[in-house]
């Protein structure tokens, strides 16, 4: 009789303790934010038209930082360099036009820091005024490709920081295919790339305050819900964090996530491919048991 007081006493205890942290704590870790699908309300609409044109003369001004390689315009400084000057590596701009929201693009170039929502953002405003800065927009829509591949929507919007290494991506780009000396047995290529990626790391970890995380296995870390809103607005799940807001559009994100899918569950579209298949088997398989059943049975009744 007295254990089963303790007992009772000691359940009602744990399932105060239970509802009243669970939900509690679950509510704190992952808080739940309303998302905006990428539209960026707070930024005011831009009334000037863009002209192409001025756009394309005006982006000599982004070409002392940034490459534009669709339009054979290469880098200034490698990447290595790059960060040694700026803590990061300016990202390649052939592809922004289908990346990124129009909208975000023309306050972003007005001011970068305040756009991104980031404490010091090494880009200086490179737009004198909301025309050029329409214009300058309108140039990268008018350069943008049809089709950008989940890997390219990836290295534009977030390879410069993070690596991956599920898809043997660096922050330097690519893990370049390297070969041991023969003679020596050592892969002085490799070494030399580990060396490079080293050093942009470090440049890296201090403008970011830490080195951001490999997304490899984010996807599943993470639910799709936190990482969409984090993407959108990074301040809105982690107040104060030195990620940017990146400023792509929805089906940009799309992209991203498409990437983040490929090297965190590589396994997913074949085991979409394979679901049909499986289930067909077991409806053929169902149905011939039925007959041998019946050919087994005839006769016995
Ligand atoms: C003085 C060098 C410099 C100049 C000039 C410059 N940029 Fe940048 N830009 C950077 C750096 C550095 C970054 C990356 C900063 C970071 O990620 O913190 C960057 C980032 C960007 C991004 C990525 C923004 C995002 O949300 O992720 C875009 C787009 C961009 N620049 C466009 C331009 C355009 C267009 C121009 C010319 C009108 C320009 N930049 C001029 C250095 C420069
Ligand atoms: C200019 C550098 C920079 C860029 C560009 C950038 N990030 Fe980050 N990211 C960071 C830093 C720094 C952190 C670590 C944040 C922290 O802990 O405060 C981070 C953290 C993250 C996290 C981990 C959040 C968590 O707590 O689990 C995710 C997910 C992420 N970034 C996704 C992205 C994606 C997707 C992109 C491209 C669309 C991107 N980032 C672009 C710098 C960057």
């Amino acid at each position: 009789m007295k254990e089963l007081k303790i007992l009772g006493i000691v359940t009602v205890f744990t399932l105060i303790l239970y509802w009243g942290v669970e939900p509690f704590a679950h509510s704190q870790m992952h808080k739940h934010v309303e998302g905006h699908d990428f539209t960026y309300p707070d930024l005011p609409a831009v009334k000037a038209k863009g002209n192409a044109e001025n756009g394309k003369n005006l982006v000599m001004a982004c070409v002392g930082c940034h490459s534009i390689t669709s339009q054979n315009m290469p880098a200034p400084m490698d990447p290595v360099m790059s960060a040694q000057t700026y803590g990061v590596n300016p990202p390649d701009l052939s592809n922004i036009g289908a990346l990124f929201d129009e909208k975000f693009l023309a306050h972003f170039l007005l001011d970068p820091a305040k756009v991104t929502k980031s404490k010091h953002f090494a880009m200086p405003p490179s737009a004198g005024s909301e025309q050029d800065a329409a214009d300058i927009v309108a140039y990268f829509k008018s350069i943008a490709p049809k089709e950008v591949s989940p890997k390219e929507a990836y290295a534009a919007a977030c390879g410069r920081c993070h690596a991956n290494r599920y898809g043997h991506w660096t922050q330097l780009g690519d893990v370049p295919k390297t070969k041991s000396n023969i003679k020596t047995g050592v892969d002085l290529d490799a070494l030399e790339f580990k060396k490079k990626l080293g050093i942009y790391q470090n440049k890296l970890a201090d403008y970011m305050g830490k080195l951001p995380p490999d997304l490899s296995i984010i996807i599943r870390a993470r639910s799709e819900d936190f990482l969409e809103t984090f993407v959108e607005d990074p301040q809105s799940q982690l107040p104060g964090t030195a990620m940017p807001r990146v400023g792509l559009t929805k089906e940009g994100y799309e992209k991203v996530k498409a990437y983040l899918e490929e090297t965190g569950d590589p396994s997913k579209p074949l085991r979409e491919k394979t679901g049909p298949w499986v289930v067909g088997f077991f409806v053929i398989f169902a149905f011939l048991a039925f007959l041998w059943k019946k050919s087994i049975w005839k006769g016995h009744h």
